[in-house]
């Protein structure tokens, strides 16, 4: 049985990850490969209610600790449940956003540091990505992308905490150039998808030749 791979998709809000989700579905249907794909937060019934408290816009008293432990709650369960027994299976899971979500708005955006890791440690329980995609994005370009009425109240912050959070995924694309395949998300949908093609054309070649 093969490896399981683990792929993550990260971003700035606006990026254009849901549009390159598809495409990336689309190009592994067409390679034959059944992976799968989940979401962040949410993908279990569990983290999907946790994804609406958090992202309500009535919550907007809920302190960052709060925030931070909310989004590793809804991990820990999307890990056990769905991340963690397809990657054993020997499946490729695509995730639409990680822990490492959560090191930047909550540790960089927040400024909640350190502590971010450490909760999170226990959330991933050793499940970390083998490949992620970052659609690195400068924070006033995305912003013209969402529709003010459609935000959500972490998309609804000031342009202080995305310009903290873009820092964050600068500084994560330095740390771990290995796992972090940066994508250039200036360019038209078909130019950004050429560019994922690519980088998982070789990813899954790497996967094949190994196993
Ligand atoms: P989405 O819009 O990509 O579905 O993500 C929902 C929002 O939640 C988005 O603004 C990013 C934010 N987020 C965090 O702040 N921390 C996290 O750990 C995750 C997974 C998302």
């Amino acid at each position: 049985m093969k490896k399981g791979l683990f792929i993550t998709m990260e971003g700035p809000d606006g990026a254009g990850k849901s549009t390159q989700l598809e495409f990336i579905k689309s190009f592994l249907e067409e390679k034959g490969e059944k992976a799968i794909f989940t979401r962040e937060p949410g993908g279990t019934p569990i983290s999907e209610k946790i994804r609406k408290i958090i992202l309500d816009k009535n919550s907007s008293d809920m302190v960052p600790m709060t925030e931070a432990l909310l989004y590793a709650a809804a991990r820990a369960q999307l890990v056990s449940q769905v991340i963690k027994p397809a990657l054993e299976r020997g499946k490729i899971v695509v995730c639409d956003r990680f822990v490492d979500s959560s090191i930047v708005y909550q540790g960089y955006g927040r400024g909640l540091g350190e502590s971010v890791n450490v909760i999170n440690d226990y959330a991933v329980a050793g499940c970390i990505p083998d490949i992620t995609f970052l659609m690195k994005l400068a924070p006033n370009l995305g912003k013209n992308r969402i529709k003010t009425e459609n935000k959500d109240r972490i998309e609804s912050e000031n342009s202080d905490f995305h310009e903290n959070v873009y820092r964050g995924y600068i500084e994560l694309e330095k740390r771990y150039p290995d796992r972090i395949v940066t994508i250039d998300a200036k360019g038209s949908i078909e130019e950004v998808s050429r560019e994922i093609g690519v980088k998982l054309e070789r990813i899954l070649k790497n996967r094949n030749d190994f196993q």
